[in-house]
């Protein structure tokens, strides 16, 4: 197709970013009817921007950032420069508060009462809220006496204008910035009605969020993620590190794959999130009356081989792998591939369905 077709044929693609503390993850979609359809799709690491290994957590500027967004869209093919970029959650604050339910007056009460959740100062924050869904409440209409919950989304200034100059950097433009977990709640939402914890498991640390009738209600983030498994694993067994990613990869909880303790090994550091995920559901259900019916895991970390069978010795509800590009069409012989490291682009696809939805 040449570039006048492309343009004009209404169906150009669009770009979901997600650029995370080890690695960047692209999604290109673009719409087959009602559809989002599979157009590419690339990740790349960032630890070697960073003289890191492979698989651990970064801190770059964005002079580095925008150059390893760059190479991923070379290498991956991407045409598109229109995107949406997720922003991680460490970046940003997400809340739910009750307000009394004063009507229109929110609109000023809201950024008020956010101070006090904010640690930092408000003017420093980019703020978003939006009125859960409640009973016998509305947005609407003051309620004397009644109470209102809130969801407040903050996101800090100073990490939207690195991401921006990242994406300018690389030739993108993009029409939003938000927070990752709305995008992988986007994509990786499972088919039952119900509350549901969605666990992200990255490379410095692990992010739950907490989704009530199809909304997010609460985040946690615990700072032990997949690179610890790495680095349990290089000091226990007195390997290198790029020796224990490797190990970690290949073997992970497959019994008997790799050498004498991995599973043992890897299993402490899974076994420590877990329990702050109990920790965090058994305070979400207390707080919101509502049970969690089941946990979906998403994120590199996800990726570990055998993990969904330690998952479900761990808790006593249902446990699944996120499948992102199951809403979106692709080739057949590609499907396999996709279900497999699918976990991993939760977010990317997530915001590349947002993208999607704007045309
Ligand atoms: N096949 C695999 N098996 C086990 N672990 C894996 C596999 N592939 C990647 N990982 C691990 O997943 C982690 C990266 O996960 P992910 O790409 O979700 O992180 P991130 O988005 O960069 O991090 P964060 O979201 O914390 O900013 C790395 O520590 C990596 O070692
Ligand atoms: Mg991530």
């Amino acid at each position: 197709m040449n570039f006048f077709t492309r343009l004009f044929a209404g169906g150009s693609s669009v770009l979901g970013v997600d650029i995370g503390s080890s690695a960047v993850k692209i999604v290109e979609l673009s719409k087959k009817g009602s559809r989002a359809k599979l157009e590419t799709y690339g990740e790349l690491s960032l630890g070697p921007y960073a003289a890191l290994q492979i698989g651990r957590a970064t801190s770059l500027e964005a002079a580095r950032l925008s150059e390893a967004l760059r190479d991923i869209l070379a290498e991956a093919k991407a045409r598109s420069t229109r995107c949406g970029v997720a922003v991680p959650l460490s970046s940003s604050l997400v809340r739910t508060v009750e307000m009394p339910a004063l009507g229109k007056e929110l609109v000023y009460a809201v950024p008020l009462e956010a101070r006090k959740y904010i640690p930092v100062p408000i003017g420093e924050v980019s703020l978003e809220w939006v009125a859960l869904p409640a009973e016998g409440v509305s947005l609407e209409t003051p309620l004397p006496g009644k109470r209102l919950p809130i969801l407040i989304a903050a996101i800090h200034n100073d990490a939207l204008t690195k991401f921006e100059s990242v994406i300018k950097a690389s030739g993108l433009e993009s029409s939003f910035y938000e927070i990752e977990a709305f995008s992988a709640v986007r994509s990786s939402a499972p088919a039952e009605k119900g509350a549901y914890l969605l666990c992200d498991l990255g490379a410095g640390a692990s992010k739950f969020y907490f989704v009530n009738g199809g909304i997010i209600q609460s985040t946690y983030i615990v700072s032990r993620g997949s690179q610890d498994i790495t680095l349990s694993l290089s000091t226990s067994l007195g390997i290198t590190v790029n020796e224990a990613e490797k190990l970690k990869r290949t073997a992970g909880l497959v019994r008997g794959a790799g050498p004498e303790h991995v599973e043992e090994i890897i299993s402490l550091v899974l076994i420590h999130i877990f329990g702050e995920a109990s920790k965090a559901i058994e305070s979400f259900e207390k707080k919101n009356g509502v049970k969690i019916q089941k946990i979906i895991f998403a994120g590199g970390g996800a990726l570990l081989k055998d993990l969904i069978p330690l998952a479900g010795r761990s808790f006593e509800v249902s446990v699944e792998l996120a499948n992102p590009f199951s809403r979106v069409e692709s080739p057949a012989f590609v499907a396999e591939v996709l279900r497999t490291v699918g976990p991993a682009f939760a977010v990317a696809v997530g915001a590349a369905l947002r993208r999607l939805e704007e045309d």
